[in-house]
């Protein structure tokens, strides 16, 4: 047995980059933030974190420029003993006013503040209390420390409450969420987390790594939002997405603080922010605080975007914030559309399992404060073609008004079991009681794609025994998709000769 077997052995790769829908690692050669140049094409960038479009600010580059001036590129060290900077401190000082805590602790990523933060303060004894769609650095956080874990499916508050009402105050407890769920774009339910914290005498911590900037009259995030910054003990963040630069911080009381600053590996044992990443963040910093306007426009644009896929009949799942998913369907749709959107000049994401259930994989689009309307138009226009192409939405407009609903500033209930009460438009695929009206052949092809797309996933010593036993097969009419896999395999390779050959295009 040689442990790189599985390496060795992995094909989906091979075979997704052979049929030219492979979406990822696409590199970026050339950037103004709203448009970017990949592959050599200029295409629109509807997937990027940088929601107030700060990374081209010229306040923030000039205080990049002049931290490497000043420091060099790298504090070549851990914040503990060599790598601490004044302008270390300066973030901290102003993160925690800006957040209304005694303290806040910067950490090289926003990852690793997670990591640090969970593994630094829970130990054996405690118990921490965690959403079933929380984002993956909380979750390996929580691996990393002793505590024991009671997860709650997402946002189920009933759920919680009886978990809590379970668990002894003998431990120390934690409530641990997303404040904005980063795939789907919808909220915590903070009112109500906070509500229970108080009356089990847990804790909360929020990663409010795509809420900091983004929601709340001042940008303070999803505590703001609701109004209960009070009942949230720690803030959680990062500076990779409205802050124009890379890091992360955690607020909180100073005690607790100053705890995780001497206990936790992960913080201790890595090396510091880079002086340009620290300079940046404190101008993105200043420049959301001196400039509402921003956060303004980019409701302006979630409402314009929800609004404009709705009417197509695109759903966007319980989103209420400018992370604005399209739920396409299975995995193999989604790879599909994401192609064809980014041949007609738009970059999105794909998000497939297991960020995402099987048939609800998604297109994540999100916004900047940034975008032009012209450019959203042309971005609205496009995703509109693309669609009916790939049939994932009626041909003829099926929705002339429709309902939006956006968590801007003043919009602080519940949101997102008000998006999911109401009829939301359901895109064709997203759907599975639609019914397919189209065509035998289209609906045939269809199988052969969706039967090739399954046996591209499929374990090869799986296949090997099946196609020992074709007569059984035969009879099981339900297997069908297996006698198809060969033929299936040849057709979408076929109909993807083309971007098949990425290095030809360019
Ligand atoms: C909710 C959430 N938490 C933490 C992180 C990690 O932040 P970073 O990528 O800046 O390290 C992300 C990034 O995707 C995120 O979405």
């Amino acid at each position: 047995m040689d442990v790189f077997d599985k390496a060795f052995g992995w094909r989906d790769l091979k075979i997704a980059q052979a049929t030219g829908f492979y979406p990822y690692f696409k590199a970026i050669s050339d950037s103004d933030a709203t448009e970017v140049t990949i592959e050599g094409r200029r295409v629109l960038m509807v997937g990027s974190n940088n929601y107030l479009g700060l990374t081209r600010h010229p306040k923030v580059i000039a205080a990049a420029h002049q931290a490497i001036d000043k420091y060099g590129t790298s504090c070549s060290g851990s914040r503990l003993l060599n790598g601490t900077l004044e302008l270390h401190q300066e973030l901290e000082r102003r993160f925690a006013r800006f957040l209304k805590k005694d303290a806040a602790l910067c950490v090289t990523t926003g990852f690793t503040t997670n990591l640090a933060v969970l593994s630094g303060l829970l130990g054996r004894g405690d118990v921490v209390f965690t959403d079933r769609q929380n984002h993956a650095s909380l979750v390996d956080g929580v691996r990393l420390s002793y505590a024991e874990e009671k997860r709650f499916r997402h946002n189920d508050m009933a759920q919680l409450e009886k978990l809590l009402r379970e668990t002894s105050d003998r431990n120390g407890k934690l409530i641990v969420t997303d404040g904005v769920f980063s795939m789907e774009g919808d909220l915590a339910d903070m009112k109500e987390i906070t509500r229970l914290a108080k009356q089990y005498n847990a804790r909360v911590a929020v990663d409010d790594a795509h809420g900091l900037g983004v929601l709340g009259a001042h940008g303070r995030g999803t505590a703001e939002h609701f109004d209960v910054e009070d009942g949230v003990d720690l803030v959680l963040g990062t500076f990779s997405k409205s802050f124009a630069s890379l890091g992360g911080v955690c607020a909180g009381p100073q005690e607790v603080i100053d705890w995780i600053r001497h206990k936790s590996r992960p913080f201790i044992f890595q090396a510091a922010m880079t002086p340009s990443a620290a300079a940046a963040c404190i101008a993105a910093l200043e420049v959301i605080e001196e400039e509402p306007e921003r956060r303004a426009r980019l409701w302006e644009i979630t409402e314009k975007m929800q609004r404009g896929f709705k009417s197509m009949g695109f759903d966007t799942g319980v989103s209420v914030t400018p992370v604005v998913p399209l739920v396409i369907g299975e995995q193999w749709r989604a790879w599909k559309f994401w192609r064809a959107l980014f041949d007609a000049g738009v970059y999105c994401n794909p998000v497939i399992p297991p960020a995402v259930p099987a048939n609800q994989c998604l297109m994540r689009t999100s916004y900047m404060a940034t975008h032009t309307d012209a450019q959203l138009d042309r971005v609205l226009d496009i995703v509109e073609q693309t669609g009916k192409k790939l049939e994932v939405i009626p041909q003829i407009r099926p929705h002339t008004t429709v309902t939006v609903k956006v968590a801007s500033p003043g919009q602080n209930q519940f949101l997102a079991s008000a998006v999911r009460a109401e009829e939301t438009p359901k895109s064709l695929w997203s759907n599975g009681n639609v019914r397919d009206e189209r065509p035998l052949h289209k609906r045939l092809s269809d199988v052969v794609e969706r039967v090739t797309w399954q046996a591209i996933n499929t374990d090869p010593d799986e296949l090997a025994k099946v196609a020992a036993l074709p007569g059984k097969l035969w009879r099981q009419r339900g297997q069908l998709p297996s006698l198809l896999m060969e033929k299936g395999v040849g057709l979408v390779m076929r109909q993807h000769a083309e971007p098949a050959e990425p290095e030809d295009r360019a």
